[in-house]
């Protein structure tokens, strides 16, 4: 018999501002098919098809806000990265959300500043510099999925970001969340994790500063709460903030920003009275221990300990993790759900960020009211926008 999977179909209402229909959640996922940033009618398609088969919230993938060190090439042969800013681009995005609503569904746009993670010279503003809070790309020698000569390449360190680029950043992210709201879009979605900049302020290995975005977890957490409180000052007490953020950098598999709950605790704590609504909590295997001597997951931890709607994500769906990508002959195998039922029945988490799994199949949601099995993850489904 299959898992009773309805707990997934129940609505969520978000802090009295917006009700979700259910709790899958499509993840962020680029897809870099906006060329010169705009995004055209084929992503517009392709996030429709989602909220027509049962996504109950998208985020979509990550979105360069306006700033000209936002987003580089990321390792992509062609650059396509869509922006939130320009006219061509957010009346690009005007229709995405309207193919959204008209099918009922809710999107959120991550915004997304790349940070030391950026290729200095590529984007499209190769003239800018990149943006690093101390100069420093990470630690070398740690364990990373990033290529040898990437990771030579980004290793020498480079000028520190200064208060007045910190404060050009800051407003960046105040303009796009309020370009985003004026195209209707429900939500915000900020990338706060896996190295990007929000994450390498939080991160001591890559902030050495000694002013106040540096020194203890709230001097590094400045940043982060600084441009929550001007998005918010810029889209009113009435459109929900999600923040992703994770342990583990691409720099480092086996960062932590915090190492026991108590400090995970005054970390989320802090994004929360800044005005974070909603938190997603970013690892490969949703299910994993957050720390040692517990079975609770890190989406478990973040919801005990803050009390906020809560995203649990990593290879929901799916036998294998981010990082184990299928080949020309072998698909990532589909699992199935009783984990993630058993974990959402006892009041984990709120919400299922599904990725990969939905990249594979736009119906995924479907199939999982249903009881029909998954498609797997396969190497020509990550080829196409469908
Ligand atoms: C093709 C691809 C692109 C991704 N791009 C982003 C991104 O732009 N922003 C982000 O926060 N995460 C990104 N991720 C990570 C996903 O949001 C998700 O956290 C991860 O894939 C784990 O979920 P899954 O196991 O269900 O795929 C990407 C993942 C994939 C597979």
């Amino acid at each position: 018999m299959s898992v009773d999977s309805r707990p997934l179909f129940e609505p969520l209402r978000i802090n009295d501002m917006l009700t979700l229909q259910n709790r899958i959640v499509m993840a962020p996922m680029t897809r870099n098919r906006s060329p010169e940033g705009v995004p055209g009618e084929d992503v517009a398609a392709y996030y429709r098809r989602r909220a027509e088969n049962d996504v109950g919230l998208i985020v979509t993938e990550g979105v360069a806000v306006d700033h000209p060190a936002a987003v580089g090439n990321a390792g992509l042969k062609e650059f396509a990265v869509p922006d939130m800013f320009g006219e061509a681009a957010l009346a690009g995005w005007r229709s995405v959300v309207d193919g959204v609503h008209a099918a009922g569904g809710r999107i959120f746009p991550q915004l997304w500043h790349q940070g030391v993670m950026r290729i200095a010279g590529s984007g499209r503003f190769p003239d800018a510099p990149s943006m690093r809070p101390s100069g420093i790309w990470g630690p070398p020698g740690r364990r990373t999925s990033s290529a040898a000569d990437y990771v030579e390449a980004m290793l020498p360190p480079t000028q520190p970001m200064t208060e007045s680029e910190i404060a050009d950043v800051i407003d960046a992210f105040a303009r796009s969340a309020r370009n985003a709201k004026a195209v209707g879009f429900d939500g915000i979605a900020l990338h706060g994790g896996h190295g990007y900049l929000f994450d390498v302020f939080f991160w001591p290995d890559t902030n050495r500063r000694d002013d106040r975005f540096g020194g203890d977890l709230a001097g590094r957490a400045r940043f982060a709460t600084e441009v929550i409180r001007a998005i918010r000052r810029e889209v009113g007490p009435a459109m929900p903030i999600m923040f992703r953020f994770s342990q583990w950098k691409q720099q480092d598999f086996d960062a932590r920003i915090a190492d026991t709950p108590d400090e995970l605790g005054a970390w989320l704590g802090l994004l929360v009275d800044a005005g974070v609504d909603i938190l997603d909590a970013s690892t490969r295997m949703f299910d994993a221990p957050g720390f040692e001597g517990s079975d609770l997951s890190l989406a478990g931890w973040t919801r005990k300990l803050t009390g906020k709607p809560t995203m649990a994500v990593g290879s929901i769906g799916l036998s294998k993790d981010l990082y184990e990508r299928p080949s020309e002959t072998q698909a990532i195998a589909a699992s199935g759900l009783d984990r993630v039922m058993a974990r959402m029945a006892a009041g984990e988490f709120d919400l299922a960020g599904v990725g990969r799994s939905l990249i594979a199949d736009p119906e995924w949601a479907v199939r999982a009211r249903s009881g029909e099995p998954f498609k797997p993850y396969t190497l020509e489904a990550t080829t196409r926008l469908y």
